[in-house]
């Protein structure tokens, strides 16, 4: 093997697809058929956790396995490395960075937080920062991404600063109010923030966060260095990473680009830092750069790195190809939320231009959320009784008297609805009729059934 050009090497047999001359658009019964393989009677509003791959790319995928079955070592050599580099490109033109090797290809966000979070903690332990050094991130980063923090930095001196989010939000400035504050915490005690963690759409609540002005924020303050986990970003929020400005920058392509489970990019700036961060995974290609120790972390299935092409023949099948999906995505969230919110006199968790392909919807205070116990509770009844799939947040009381309400007390529940191409209004005023009925019947979370 080691005589071979590296994985990553090169881009000479590269060519992105030119979009294909449409005679029509794809039509509603043929994208039924491109997920007939969901499971039919559930109405399906979460596709922010998981994503969705539709039948062409899952069939493109597996002509990628065959391949590979039928010839494993041709396949290894001439096939696989090649492949790779072609997806890296198409989402470096995607992205809008500079180089291919600028970006790569990793399992998940995840992957990608434990990529830049050992090289944090690599920096304490070789004494290159400090003990007051800190990371600064808002409460609601991503848990598994704070447990990564967990892991690799706070064991080697580093600490920890959480913003509080504010939520429900309804402008960017009291976002930028809390983080500036929160900088300035992480400048005392003669400490320098080593890097922010800012998610481009947080998961839990869900909202849109000012990424480039926050960066610019981070800039003037002297943060060393930013990574935006936008894990739900691509396919959903348009993405040009050298005007977003960050150091690292991660987006899942199984969530919102339909890729099969499962995929991300990482990007990285420049070449000083892709030298510098290493794949969690060591293996032959350790040290010759991120994106080559990417594409072989050792024998497994690479397949779903390999689609990139088929997604963009799917996506431009669509009127507007992805720029024409996530506007639609969230032109209908945004209708199917005020829906939701009317139908129960409640509010949207943010205004919809802070938002994207999902939004949170307060539910009823009558339903008592009153814990994360209780949003789990009802999490599992809506699915298990009726069929829809819908996560719940819990918004823990702070201050009643700030705290968004509707005829009957405080709102401290909300629905995390999202839009994409599969669904219909029906999904929604399923779950509409069925809070609806939990009302009437005078039922609270703690009655539900436990799951
Ligand atoms: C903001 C955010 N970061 C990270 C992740 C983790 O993504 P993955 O499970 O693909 O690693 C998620 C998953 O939903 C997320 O919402």
């Amino acid at each position: 093997m080691d005589e071979e050009p590296r994985n990553g090497d090169g881009d000479q047999h590269f060519h992105v697809p030119k979009k294909a001359k449409l005679t029509r658009f794809i039509s509603e019964p043929e994208i039924r058929q491109e997920f007939s393989h969901h499971q039919s009677g559930v109405a399906r509003i979460n596709n922010g956790s998981f994503g969705s791959c539709p039948q062409s790319v899952l069939d493109a995928q597996k002509k990628w396995q065959l391949r590979f079955l039928q010839q494993p070592d041709e396949f290894y050599f001439n096939t696989l490395r090649k492949g790779i580099v072609e997806s890296r490109n198409m989402i470096k033109k995607f992205i809008n960075a500079d180089d291919v090797d600028h970006v790569s290809l990793v399992d998940n966000a995840t992957t990608a937080a434990a990529i830049v979070l050992q090289q944090i903690g690599r920096r304490f332990s070789q004494g290159k920062f400090q003990k007051n050094d800190s990371v600064i991130m808002f409460h609601c980063a991503f848990p598994a991404v704070k447990k990564s923090i967990q892991a690799y930095v706070t064991p080697v001196g580093g600490s920890v600063i959480e913003v509080q989010l504010p939520f429900p939000v309804n402008s960017n400035e009291e976002i930028f109010a809390k983080f500036r504050k929160g900088l300035e915490r992480g400048k005392s005690n003669s400490g320098r923030v080593r890097l922010a963690i800012l998610d481009h759409i947080t998961s839990m609540p869900s909202v849109v966060l000012p990424v480039r002005d926050l960066i610019k924020i981070c800039r003037e303050q002297g943060v060393d260095q930013v990574f935006v986990d936008g894990a739900h970003a691509i396919g959903s929020l348009h993405v040009d990473v050298k005007e977003i400005g960050a150091d690292f920058y991660v987006s899942n392509l199984y969530k919102w680009f339909f890729s099969p489970p499962t995929v991300a990019f990482l990007y990285c700036k420049d070449s000083s830092i892709v030298s510098d961060v290493h794949h969690p995974v060591v293996s032959h290609e350790y040290g010759n750069g991120l994106p080559v120790e990417s594409a072989w972390v050792g024998a497994r299935d690479y397949s779903a790195q390999l689609v990139v092409r088929s997604i963009l023949d799917f996506v431009n099948r669509f009127e507007g190809g992805i720029e024409g999906i996530m506007k639609r995505n969230h032109d209908e969230v945004v209708k199917m939320g005020n829906m939701l919110a009317e139908s129960w006199g409640t509010i949207l968790g943010s205004p919809p231009e802070m938002c994207a392909s999902m939004i949170m919807v307060g539910l009823p205070s009558r339903l008592c959320v009153t814990s994360d116990d209780d949003a789990l509770r009802l999490r599992s009844y809506l699915r298990v009784y009726h069929g829809i799939e819908v996560p719940i947040y819990y918004q823990a009381l702070r201050n009643c008297d700030s705290q968004p309400r509707d005829k009957d007390g405080c709102i401290t529940g909300y629905v995390r609805i999202s839009h994409q191409v599969y669904n219909s209004a029906e999904d929604y005023h399923k779950l509409k009729s069925t809070i609806n009925q939990l009302l009437e019947d005078g039922k609270i979370c703690k009655m539900l059934p436990k799951e």
